[in-house]
């Protein structure tokens, strides 16, 4: 699908953890024609006649329904608005922007991490797995057990393991340290989180070939034909795939405020991103 500009009714909105919402709105045309990875560009005002735009991904998309949801942190004037909009009000939202997940047709096990409200990031994806019959285990990390997003909103078919930082539930630990209990089974990743989460699951990626043992999981190397960085087929293949986060000025291409450095030079994470390969990063850039 194009991106377009739509108006969204907001029809329902709860908070479902401290400081995080969870918005629904009625939007068919995004609702059919988005995909996990996506992003929206949403038009929020501040009380004071501003106009803002604040990038969201796109939490669930329901084609049924027409349903998209959103799910955001109050960090800011643009997502405080957001908070006190009623059931009925319109919003406008641009997209969907950015490219998708890519997942290879042959995978059957995907592997999912999110950091913190990085999981907004991969829900989606979560959806369209199960959909397609694939089993999908999520490793979800947060500071705390408070923090921790609920099992009860996500589907019964997802196998979810929980990490906090000061060990309040699940694993006492960085959800980085699970990585290694399911990379055997895996057959890709997808992540979304901090950046320093996504530099370490990029760096147990690189590595993970060696400490298997095997090379392919039966995976076709594609006998010399070689896809372009950067391209569908190319990160279709690759094992990780990393959603970026990075503050936008235009979301579509023009300003240049949201590059970060791959190893062919600036992306673009509104336009090339914000899903990239691992591979297609230069790491040592990420802080
Ligand atoms: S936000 Fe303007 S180019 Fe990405």
């Amino acid at each position: 699908m194009t991106m377009r500009l739509v108006s969204a009714e907001l029809v329902d909105s709860r908070q479902i953890l401290p400081g995080q919402w969870v918005q629904s709105f009625h939007a068919p045309e995004l609702a059919s024609g988005s995909r996990a990875g996506q992003f929206v560009h949403v038009r929020t005002g501040d009380y004071s006649g501003l106009v803002l735009r604040r990038p969201f991904s796109i939490n669930t998309a329901d084609p049924a329904t027409g349903i998209v949801t959103l799910h955001f942190r109050t960090v800011g004037r643009g997502t405080e608005w957001l908070t006190r909009a009623r059931e009925g009000d319109r919003l406008d939202m641009l997209g969907p922007l950015g490219r998708p997940f890519e997942v290879d047709p042959r995978s059957r096990h995907l592997l999912l991490v999110a950091g913190g409200l990085g999981i907004a990031g991969i829900r989606m994806l979560a959806d369209e797995a199960v959909r397609d019959g694939r089993q999908v285990v999520i490793l979800f990390g947060a500071q705390s057990a408070s923090l921790v997003y609920p099992s009860s909103l996500l589907p019964d078919e997802v196998e979810y393991v929980v990490a906090t930082d000061d060990g309040s539930l699940g694993h006492d630990g960085f959800v980085t340290e699970l990585m290694v209990d399911y990379e055997a089974w895996a057959d890709q990743a997808f992540a979304c989180g901090p950046h320093p989460m996504l530099k370490r699951l990029a760096a147990l990626a690189a590595g993970r070939r060696e400490r298997l043992g095997v090379a392919t999981l039966g995976r076709k190397r594609g006998g010399g034909k070689h896809d372009p960085l950067g391209s569908t087929a190319a990160r279709r293949k690759a094992f990780l795939q990393v959603s970026m986060e990075q503050t936008m000025g235009c979301a579509v291409g023009a300003c240049l405020g949201c590059t970060v450095i791959g190893v062919d030079g600036p992306q673009r994470v509104c336009r090339e991103g914000p899903v990239f390969a691992a591979e297609e990063i230069a790491w040592e850039s990420i802080a």
